[in-house]
């Protein structure tokens, strides 16, 4: 049975109606009307779902509603703006990653959970940080070259 369930979204309340184990995506998506995460494969697997749960990285098409009720979560549209972007979008445009854009959420809201914990990471850590995640355009290398920018730009001050 559909229940009410009040979501902390990217700094404001939303009230939802749907069953606890109504994946979180589909309440942010569906019901509330965030346009990001996406769904790519419902099952943990791709990353293209990912948001912030109190500031960690979730996989939200596998996070049941109810678990996020009470929590602070970040879409891609609560981490920064067009004029003031989080360091990892403004590398994304620097570096001109994007093409058909799908994966593009998931990959930064994960990037951005790890640069907050990780200051300078070494080309090993930012693939393991982001391993399981998937581009289907295979725009990995930009991805690498995007987020390394973000972390020189976070270290040097140059960005918030
Ligand atoms: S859609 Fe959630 S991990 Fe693929
Ligand atoms: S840019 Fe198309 S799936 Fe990544």
């Amino acid at each position: 049975m559909a229940q009410r369930t009040t979501l902390k979204v990217n700094g404001g309340t939303k009230a939802v109606e749907v069953e606890a184990g109504t994946p979180l995506l589909y309440a942010l998506h569906d019901e509330i009307g965030l346009n990001a995460p996406h769904f790519g494969c419902g099952l943990g697997q791709c990353g293209a779902c990912t948001v912030h749960i109190d500031g960690k990285p979730v996989r939200s098409c596998i996070t049941p509603t109810s678990a996020a009720a009470g929590k602070e979560i970040t879409t891609l549209a609560g981490l920064g703006t067009a004029g003031k972007p989080h360091p990892v979008q403004k590398a994304y445009v620097d570096e001109q990653v994007p093409q058909c854009g799908y994966c593009v959420s998931g990959w930064i809201m994960t990037a951005a959970a790890f640069l907050k914990e990780t200051k300078n990471p070494s080309d090993e850590q930012i693939r393991e940080a982001l391993a399981g995640l998937k581009c289907r355009c295979g725009t990995h290398l930009a991805i690498i070259r995007a987020i390394k920018r973000a972390a020189k730009d976070m270290a040097q001050g140059s960005v918030a």
